[in-house]
């Protein structure tokens, strides 16, 4: 039996991700955890390619299952930023309360039909015979007017899912991962790790 490692040192992510695939019976385990140190230039001009570049370079100390994501946040208004570039957005290292204040400002009067923006995730896969999978998925939402909720991670607090009535770091960690773009795109991998 095969384990799966994923590639990511986000902790927010590794712990929606060992939920989601909690139920495949498979031990999944951090790169930390795998005892994997590798950080690749993510210089892809898609999120599957990031995916990929990231998943790839783990996969070369491995021979277990390897999955990596790549995720972003498009706000239809500023042309689709931060997008490819969400974590690196105003530097990696800045806090995210600073980054969500100035995505605020930069909607500061737009209205709310204008303030429209998705979260975008692809899961790449290498399996063990070197063949490769993607799958993408997406959840749509507005930008909201101030920080609201102590859940998730990253650009959560302005995230208004308009169908919750809710910021996605409002909602429980059930909750997001039945709607999230994160939630969707592994079950579509769990479903093509089962036909291959
Ligand atoms: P990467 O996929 O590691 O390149 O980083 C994507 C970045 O997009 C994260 O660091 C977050 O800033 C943002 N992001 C992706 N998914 C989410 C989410 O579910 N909630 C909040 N921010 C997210």
């Amino acid at each position: 039996m095969h384990r799966i490692i994923f590639a990511t040192g986000n902790a927010g992510k590794v712990r929606e991700i060992k939920m989601i695939l909690g139920d495949l019976g498979m031990e999944i385990l951090s790169m930390k955890e795998a005892g994997i140190q590798a950080s690749p230039e993510e210089n892809g001009a898609t999120y599957e390619e990031n995916a990929l570049i990231k998943a790839r370079a783990v996969a070369a100390y491995t021979d277990d299952i390897v999955m990596a994501d790549d995720s972003g946040l498009e706000i239809d208004y500023l042309n689709c930023e931060p997008g490819v570039y969400s974590a690196r957005y105003m530097g990696e290292d800045t806090p995210y309360s600073i980054k969500n204040a100035n995505l605020l400002e930069r909607l500061n009067g737009v209205p709310d039909e204008e303030r429209t923006a998705r979260f975008v995730c692809a899961i790449a896969a290498v399996l063990p015979d070197g063949r490769e999978l993607t799958t993408r998925a997406t959840i749509e939402g507005r930008i909201g007017y101030e920080e609201r909720g102590e859940g998730g991670f990253g650009y959560d607090p302005i995230f208004f899912v308009p169908e919750f009535g809710k910021t996605t770091a409002e909602l429980t960690a059930e909750e997001k991962n039945l709607v999230s773009h994160r939630g969707k795109a592994l079950k579509l991998m769990k479903e093509e790790l089962k036909k291959a």
